[in-house]
């Protein structure tokens, strides 16, 4: 078993998309040990996303990710959840993501991509950690 960080971003709940993203993650086989929904401050953004600190897309970004709430939710399955995970989102650029995906169907920015999965096992230990600390 692995498990993954997901983040539902504010768009996706802006837009009601929250269900029908968890349900794709459902469907698939997946399950769901954690989800709560959090307004993510900027100390939790520079730990989550410290391999962006200092980009010049790094303002945007976290003043996005911090406009309203996120759903944050821990996914588990077989090994290499994240990599499940990673292909039903589709690619960080909904413009490029195919029909099927997460950012395909429903995205068209790579600014608001509507969801964040973890990149690696690695990752998402880590990832786990910032957001559910009792759970790691
Ligand atoms: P995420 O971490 O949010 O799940 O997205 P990702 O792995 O697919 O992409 P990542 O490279 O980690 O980038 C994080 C978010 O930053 C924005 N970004 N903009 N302008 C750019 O070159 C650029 N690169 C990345 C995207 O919104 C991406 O989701
Ligand atoms: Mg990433």
């Amino acid at each position: 078993m692995s498990r993954t960080l997901v983040l539902c971003k504010p768009d996706a709940v802006e837009r009601g998309l929250v269900g029908e993203i968890l349900s794709r993650f459902e469907r698939k086989g997946l399950k769901i040990v954690a989800a709560e929904l959090r307004l993510l401050d900027a100390d939790t953004l520079a730990r989550h996303y410290e391999e962006h600190v200092g980009k010049p897309f790094y303002a945007d970004l976290t003043a996005f990710m911090s406009r309203s709430p996120a759903l944050v939710a821990v996914i588990e399955g077989p090994e290499d959840t994240f990599a499940i995970v990673r292909t039903l989102m589709g690619p960080t650029n909904p413009a490029s993501a195919p029909p099927g995906t997460i950012r395909g169907d429903f995205g068209t920015l790579m600014t608001e991509n509507l969801v964040h999965g973890s990149d690696a096992n690695e990752s998402a230990e880590r990832e786990i950690a910032i957001f559910f600390p009792d759970l790691a």
